[in-house]
């Protein structure tokens, strides 16, 4: 079983066997947020992009928790020379890396990635883990039919931005999981700020009339995968 909380728009940790996961942690600025960075414990910080509502704690958590800091290779190379980030592993659109948890991919996403300081972040990406369950991150992205190829096998869960302007929104999202077609899928990046404010009861209901169960967290809570 793995244990998969919504920290507030696209943040969420997972907890996998004894190793605590988090992924893009943006809370300090965050209205929706409700820990501070300095709550949060990891044993590894995965990015899926340069942008700052996905980066801007990883390096007070990566620090703090001496963990190992995944993402692109140019985001791992930033956090390393500009927040003194110890431990990075740098990775790049369709590679695996094997990790104590279980196996990482980083899938495509079709999207920007700049980092906060202007510096060049790479391509942006999502992420595909495999451990006891098939979890899959689309980061930040817009529909691409290619996600009908993300995974050969059963995704568990699918976590999909739903926000629309700044990524693919509720429609775009319940076409995704057809192609995806996972167990369950759960939605991100929404409710941060007024632009992307959605009805994540309203998107449940078309995901389950596609066929597949919807979980809808509130930040903060933990749902078993
Ligand atoms: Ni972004
Ligand atoms: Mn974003």
């Amino acid at each position: 079983m793995v244990e998969l909380t919504w920290l507030g728009h696209a943040s969420w940790s997972l907890q996998i066997g004894e190793h605590r996961i988090v992924i893009d942690p943006f809370l300090s600025e965050n209205p929706s947020a409700k820990q501070s960075p300095g709550e949060i414990d990891a044993d590894f910080v995965l990015l899926t992009h340069g942008h700052f509502d996905h980066v801007a704690d990883a390096a007070e958590i990566a620090n703090r928790s001496n963990a190992l800091l995944v993402a692109n290779y140019e985001i791992a190379t930033w956090f390393a020379e500009k927040h003194d980030v110890k431990n990075t592993l740098g990775m790049n659109l369709g590679g695996w890396a094997e990790l104590p948890f279980g196996r990482v991919k980083m899938t495509l996403a079709h999207h920007s990635s700049q980092l906060p300081d202007g510096s060049y972040g790479g391509n942006p990406g999502g992420f595909l883990i495999e451990c006891e369950r098939r979890l899959y991150f689309a980061g930040d992205t817009a529909l691409f039919s290619d996600m009908q190829f993300i995974a050969p096998e059963k995704i568990d869960c699918a976590v999909l931005p739903i926000g629309d302007l700044f990524t693919m929104g509720p429609s775009d999202s319940v076409q995704a999981a057809k192609w995806l077609a996972p167990k369950c899928v759960v939605p991100a990046h929404y409710n941060t700020w007024p632009p992307i404010e959605q009805d994540a009861q309203v998107w449940a209901d078309s995901i389950r009339q596609a066929g597949f169960e919807a979980l809808v967290p509130e930040v903060g809570e933990a749902v078993s995968i």
